[in-house]
């Protein structure tokens, strides 16, 4: 089998559940927060890698619709790290060429990081490295509401008529819009669950579990995963 990225088709986007950094501190003896930040450094190793494989898309789970329900210590340096990346934002971006989107429902974060969103999408968006999405307060099953809601609205403003609501009407109105489904997702940690990621986006996307743990998924672990990649037959649903 292949031993180089350079010899293997590289998956146009690839999806991550970073799972595992609580683990990873406590075989340490450390708090959950540093498996967090050993996790932070880990997504921007990944992206370094991911852009020079020659992936065009990456989604990582950064915080999810679900995560409120940890403890409040918890969730403030997760939302801490994040505006620490998002405040590094520029300096991320160039380095990757990267145009940085934020996928989720924004609305209960704080107005801070709020501004910040906005601030790294507008500077980063005439970047044409890799595209990377951070879900941030995103569940799937929450995207697909909001979706829907939107066109309801639209129904009532007699913009749309129900009849003409089409698959695409709905990828449209998803947080996704515009960005192609990913071709693999990554679950670390031995974890061989969905967790509301990505439920529409995920219809027919190659799926691949390892148990290493997230802060220790670097370059030799995204080559295991598109190698499987590889020995894949997509079919979608049809026949070769
Ligand atoms: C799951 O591990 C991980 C999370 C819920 C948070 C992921 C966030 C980051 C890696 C950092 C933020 C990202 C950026 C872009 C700065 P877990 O805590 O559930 O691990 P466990 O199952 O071992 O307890």
């Amino acid at each position: 089998m292949a031993e180089k990225l350079t010899d293997l088709v590289i998956p146009q986007h690839i999806a991550i559940i970073m799972d595992g950094n609580g683990r990873w501190a406590k075989k340490r003896g450390l708090p959950r927060t540093a498996g967090h930040r050993a996790g932070a450094k880990a997504v921007e190793k990944i992206c370094e890698e991911a852009y020079n494989a020659g992936v065009k898309y990456l989604t990582i789970y950064a915080f999810s619709t679900e995560n409120w329900s940890r403890p409040a210590e918890e969730v403030n340096m997760l939302m801490n790290l994040l505006r620490d990346y998002l405040s590094d934002s520029l300096t991320n971006a160039k380095k990757n060429n990267m145009k940085i989107r934020v996928i989720g429902d924004r609305n209960a974060l704080s107005p801070d990081i709020r501004d910040r969103i906005i601030e790294t999408e507008e500077a980063s968006k005439d970047y044409t490295g890799l595209n990377f999405q951070i879900a941030i307060n995103y569940g799937g099953q929450d995207e697909i509401l909001r979706a829907v809601k939107k066109i309801g609205e639209r129904v009532k403003a007699g913009d749309i008529l129900p009849e003409d609501i089409s698959v695409k009407t709905i990828e449209d109105s998803l947080d996704t819009a515009g960005i192609p489904a990913p071709d693999l997702l990554i679950r670390t940690s031995g974890e061989q669950r969905l967790s509301n990621f990505l439920l529409w986006q995920l219809s027919y996307t190659e799926f691949y579990f390892c148990d290493t743990l997230w802060p220790d998924f670097g370059k030799k672990q995204l080559l295991e995963a598109i190698k499987y990649y590889n020995t894949r037959d997509r079919r979608y649903g049809g026949v070769k």
